[in-house]
């Protein structure tokens, strides 16, 4: 699978810990994050990764700042894309199977490494459900329509 993966400089170790990971497992992960310390903005990356699968250059995308709230929140505003804050690997299948979410976040600062990579594997191991959901998330993208009024630059 082609994943974008991108971060703020609050997360540039579990970044590589992630990239490392996804690419053992055979991933194609295309790195948009900063991999300095030095503090930086993080709609900047959050951006980056929303265009890269807004676009179609990647299947999927992985954020992760302090929190993951920032960096999502930036990304939410690129048409098309639904990246969901997960802490827990519960909610990460769930924004997958009902949300169809195609970007994933969470905080460097709130979950460890190996419960990152849970997060990471229930994500991407999860078929979303369609159905009663899909008609939610045809809502979702009309309002998109309604209130995005313009696309963005990449
Ligand atoms: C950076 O200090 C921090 O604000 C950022 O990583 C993130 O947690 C914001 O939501």
């Amino acid at each position: 699978m082609k994943i974008a993966i991108g971060n703020d400089h609050a997360a540039v170790e579990m970044k590589n810990a992630i990239l490392d990971y996804l690419t053992d497992l055979g991933h194609d992960v295309i790195n948009y994050g900063t991999d300095t310390k030095k503090s930086c903005h993080y709609p900047v990356y959050g951006e980056k990764v929303a265009n890269a699968v807004a676009g179609g250059t990647a299947d999927c995308g992985i954020l992760i700042c302090g929190t993951g709230a920032g960096i999502s929140i930036a990304a939410n505003k690129v048409k098309g894309i639904r990246a969901a804050v997960c802490s827990d690997v519960t909610t990460a299948r769930l924004v997958k199977e009902h949300n169809n979410a195609n970007i994933i976040a969470f905080g460097a600062r709130i979950v460890g490494i190996e419960t990152a990579k849970d997060i990471v594997d229930a994500f991407l191991n999860t078929e979303f459900a369609g159905g009663r959901h899909q008609e939610r998330i045809d809502m979702i993208t009309a309002l998109e329509e309604r209130y995005f009024s313009r696309g963005g630059e990449s």
